[in-house]
Order: structure tokens, then sequence, then C-alpha cells
């Protein structure tokens, strides 16, 4: 309550010294703005100044871009915590180190996916590799991405969409056919299960033709993904799908463990 009256002084105050000063263009009056400004979060005006060159012109609104942008990179987390789970949700291309070849290679090609927007062709991606390989990373990575040109994005886990009846999992799987990226991530053994892999086919077919694609993580190898999908399914994906290995990494999980529980070797 203290904190909002203070601030709600601190604005009127500021209000007050900003209109007090005459400025002869929009451009200055945003610039000596910047000058001061205190970070958008404590943006007195809202990000917006009203400039008023004199009493009888009509008042002209500056919409500051430095506030616009922090806006921006908000509302951007915002809907990657709608997408993913919290847990996950810093995870960028930034933040994914190299830990190998293979890792530094699928990073490259993620990064390239995302530059060309390549899931806006229908283009479809396999991120294969061991536990804690950094592959959902990538996957949401590619999300934020995604969502940060404007594009929707969903990532579910391929364990989630075999959940109850058949007509439960037929509605999961239609829901799914808009999204203009969708990752399914962490697939196992649900490729043993038929009704799954028809479904899915259908999703990736359906998607493929209105040119969305979709990213499959998995730590089968590829060989067993292949042969789970069959031949005829492999030859019809082929056409629009990269596979991409991530090698020679040790599970990610393990250093990070070892880092939170360091209290553990304290005397
Ligand atoms: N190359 C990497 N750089 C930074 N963090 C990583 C890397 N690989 C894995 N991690 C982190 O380790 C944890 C597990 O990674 P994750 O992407 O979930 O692995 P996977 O999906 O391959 O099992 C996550 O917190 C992730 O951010
Ligand atoms: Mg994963």
């Amino acid at each position: 309550m203290k904190l909002n009256s203070t601030r709600a002084q601190r604005a009127q105050d500021s209000q007050k010294k900003i209109s007090q000063r005459r400025f002869t263009t929009p451009r200055e009056m945003l610039d000596n703005c910047l000058e001061k400004c205190p970070g958008p979060y404590e943006c007195p005006y809202g990000g917006v100044l009203i400039f008023e060159s004199s009493p009888t012109e009509q008042p002209i609104p500056i919409v500051c871009p430095r506030y616009q942008s922090w806006l921006k990179q908000v509302e951007l987390e915002h809907k990657l915590r709608e997408i993913v789970p919290d847990n996950l949700a810093d995870k960028s291309f930034e933040n994914f180190m190299i830990r190998s070849a293979s890792s530094g290679e699928a990073l490259k090609l993620m990064k390239k996916y995302v530059k060309a927007r390549a899931w806006e062709q229908g283009a479809n991606i396999l991120i294969t590799g061991p536990y804690g390989a950094g592959k959902t990373h990538l996957a949401i990575a590619t999300i934020r991405k995604a969502i940060e040109v404007g594009d929707t994005a969903a990532l579910v886990l391929a364990v989630d969409l075999l959940h109850g009846g058949f007509q439960a999992i037929d509605e999961r799987f239609e829901a799914l056919r808009g999204v203009d990226l969708l990752v399914i991530d962490d697939l196992t053994t649900e490729f043993e299960n038929k009704y799954f892999l028809q479904r899915a086919f259908e999703l990736i077919e359906h998607r493929y033709r209105q040119k969305r694609g979709t990213v499959f993580t998995t730590n089968l190898p590829m060989r067993d993904f292949m042969n789970a999908l069959g031949s005829k399914m492999f030859s019809r994906l082929y056409e629009s799908l990269l596979t991409i290995e991530i090698k020679d990494v040790d599970d990610y999980r393990k250093t990070l463990r070892d880092k939170n529980l360091e209290w553990l070797k304290e005397e």
C-alpha cells in the first residue's frame, strides 16, 4: 500500500516536472525522458508521453520504444509460461552450451530452422539423444523464437497424448492440428502403440499439408524410431523430416544435481 502511494506520488511529481518544461519536438521530449529513465517497470507514464506544443494544438501521444520492447518481452515470457512448464521456461538458444560436436551441430541446425521459420513450410525435425542431452531445451528455445515472431506454438509430452479412451485421444490429436509449431516431447514406448502411431502420423501429414511443422524429441535410437514407424510411413515422412542426433554428452541433469547438492559437502 505504502509502496503504491509512494509510486503514485512519484508519478505525479514527474508528470508535473515534465509538463513544466516545454519541448520543441516529440523526439526531444522522448530523449529527455529516456535520459532519466528509471526502467520500464518503474515508468511513471505507463510508457506513453503526451507532447503538447501549445495549448491550442492537439496533444500528441509518444509511445516509448524502450517500454514497448520491455512489454513485448514480458508478454512473451507470459505466453511461454502458458505453453511450457515453469521450470523450463527460461530455456533459450543463448543459454544452451555446446557440449560436444553434435550438440553444437544440433544448436546450429535448430537456429537455422528458426531463421527460416521452416515450420511455416511444414518442415519437421526429429531430435534424438540420451536423457539430459538438451533435446527439450532446444525444442523450447525454438518455441520461444516462434512466439517471438507471432506464431502459435504448443508443447505436449508424448505420454500425455495417450491418456483416456479413444475419443479423448482423438480430440487431443485434433486440437494440435492448427498450431503453427508443435513439439511432441519425449517419445518413448508410445510408438509401439499402433493407435498412437496412426493418429500421430495423420496429424503430421495434415500439418504438413497445411504447412505447419512438428519437432519430435526422443531418446530412442534413430533405428528404433524408423523401425517403429515402418518403412511406408517413414518414407512419406522423410521428405519433410530432418533428423538431428545429439551424441557424446553426459546427462546434464547430473551436473545440475551436483550443483544443487553442493550444500551436502559443507562440514
Ligand atoms: N547443452 C546444454 N546447455 C545448457 N543446459 C543444458 C544443456 N543440455 C541440457 N541442459 C539442461 O539440463 C536439463 C535437462 O535437459 P533436457 O533438455 O530436458 O534434456 P533431454 O530433453 O535431452 O532429456 C535442463 O535443465 C536443460 O536446460
Ligand atoms: Mg526431454
